[in-house]
């Protein structure tokens, strides 16, 4: 059996049963674990570790070298299966394969870039906003989904019909849970967990249909509908040079395609919801809209002024951030923090925990979006696009479209989370509500009140309470 060999020795997990959570809700799990045992846990299946991590001592050793700890981020699948051309996807290759394909996509996605395309986001974003009227009931998480796949799937993708790309949509939520369970099933120590395999692959091969779908629709559309930013038409160049062949495509699009829709989506919705939640910070986002960034004209300079903006996506990011846990794999006998773990360990940190830590984040379960004003860089506690290497490619995308949509809705309306929802979340890889999301849509007039509502989302977030902020307001 392979040994932790440490200088101090690393705690051992005592009670497994304590892991089943995770496999329905990771948000619970992963926080029922942190309180058991502290920022670090060793369990052991099969002579394999399995250690749970919180914190930047032990996220900075697992992201940083990518050499040292490989991405494992779900089930291999069988081969010829649809699973198995979704691991030749961005969360399943690693070394070479990997940094060519970071290359690849970085002219489109880097700063420079996004930052040209301003105009064109601002103008989609709009294209589904202005479908809103006051008065309305409206479910968030449907229209910051829809929202999220019309603007990545036409400026990202280049693709003019979103019909198979809503399909894809449909699929990838219960896909995404899939990947966690089987996953968890396979590595956890724990008897008897339902291990959903086959539906599993069932809706692989569902998403690679409609996948294969939409890349025929790609292939029909004329080139001039192919920009410089276009994955996709990257993609397919690389593929007509031979140098990739099709399950490479369908995995590249399958992990890039999900990656930018999904997340952005439920960042959008958290944070939406935080700031009609907390009418002071609201207040303030409309006032330093309306100063420095008034008209749907606005510039994206006159938009990079609003600091407060700034830090309340931020400070939602780290709150509610899409992402609970990153997965490695070290490929040989390697540091983490101050053990040393053998080759094989399965590495888990946290992002979810790490941003809820006290030594880190006063008072982090408040939203407070003023703690930035302070707070330095920390770069391995503060993990919302991951760290290293491996950061996410899309981090200058998802933070200027996040501006873009806040400050246009805020502009227009005011959000009111329909009294009394219950929220309660689903959490896997990723994190987003359960069930719909209902808010009431009024004109702006900054009459901002916190709603009551129940569910587990109050574990996450500490709100202001409804009666003190209506005699506030
Ligand atoms: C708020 C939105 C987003 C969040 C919170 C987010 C978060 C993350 C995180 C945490 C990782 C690192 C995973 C790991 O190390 O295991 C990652 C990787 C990645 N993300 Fe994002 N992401 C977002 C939006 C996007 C968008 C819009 C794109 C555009 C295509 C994108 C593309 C990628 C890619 C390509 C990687 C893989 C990088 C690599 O392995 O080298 N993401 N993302």
């Amino acid at each position: 059996m392979a040994e932790i060999s440490t200088s101090s020795t690393m705690p051992k997990g005592d009670s497994p049963e304590l892991l089943r959570q995770i496999m329905t809700d990771s948000v619970g799990g992963f926080s029922a674990v942190h309180r058991a045992h502290g920022d670090v846990v060793a369990y052991w299946k099969g002579g394999v570790p399995i250690v749970f991590v919180v914190g930047p001592e032990f996220a900075r050793d697992m992201l940083a070298d990518k050499e040292t700890y490989y991405i494992r981020a779900g089930h291999p699948g069988s081969k010829g299966s649809a699973q198995r051309s979704f691991m030749n996807g961005m969360f399943g290759v690693n070394g070479n394969v990997h940094t060519q394909y970071r290359r690849m996509y970085m002219p489109a996605l880097k700063r420079g870039s996004v930052e040209t395309q301003f105009e064109a986001m601002n103008r989609l974003a709009d294209d589904v906003v202005s479908g809103w009227r006051e008065h309305q009931t409206r479910d968030l998480v449907r229209d910051m989904k829809n929202l999220a796949m019309s603007v990545t799937g036409r400026m990202l993708f280049g693709l003019s019909d979103l019909t198979a790309a809503r399909h894809v949509e449909a699929y990838f939520d219960h896909w995404v849970m899939l990947n966690h369970q089987t996953l968890f099933a396979s590595i956890l120590p724990v008897d008897d967990l339902p291990n959903p395999y086959p539906e599993l692959l069932d809706a692989s091969e569902e998403i690679r249909n409609r996948l294969i779908e939409l890349l025929k629709e790609k292939r029909k559309a004329a080139p001039a509908a192919q920009s410089e930013f276009d994955l996709l038409a990257t993609l397919l160049s690389v593929q007509e040079r031979g140098l990739i062949g099709e399950q490479e495509v369908i995995g590249q699009l399958h992990s890039l395609f999900n990656a930018a829709h999904h997340t952005t989506s439920y960042a959008l919705t958290w944070t939406l919801f935080l700031i009609a939640q907390h009418p002071a910070i609201a207040r303030r986002l409309v006032d330093e809209i309306q100063t420095n960034a008034p008209s749907d004209d606005s510039s994206l300079d006159q938009l990079n002024r609003c600091e407060h903006l700034e830090r309340v996506i931020r400070e939602s990011l780290r709150l509610i951030g899409p992402l609970v846990y990153m997965s490695r794999e070290a490929t040989c006998d390697a540091p983490l923090g101050r053990y040393q773990v053998p080759r094989g360990t399965v590495v888990l940190v946290s992002q979810y925990n790490t941003h809820h830590r006290a030594a880190d984040f006063a008072n982090p379960e408040t939203f407070n979006p003023d703690r930035w004003k302070t707070m330095g860089p920390c770069p391995y506690s503060y993990l919302p696009f991951g760290q290293g290497t491996r950061m996410c490619m899309g981090a200058p995308f998802a933070l200027q479209f996040m501006k873009v949509v806040v400050a246009m809705i805020t502009r227009r309306f005011r959000l009111t989370i329909a009294p009394g929802t219950t929220i309660n979340r689903r959490s896997s890889l990723t994190l987003g509500p359960a069930g719909p999301l209902p808010v009431l849509i009024h004109r702006q007039d900054g009459l901002y009140a916190t709603s009551a509502v129940h569910g587990q989302v109050l574990e996450m977030v500490t709100l202001p309470t409804a009666d003190r902020t209506a005699i506030a307001a």
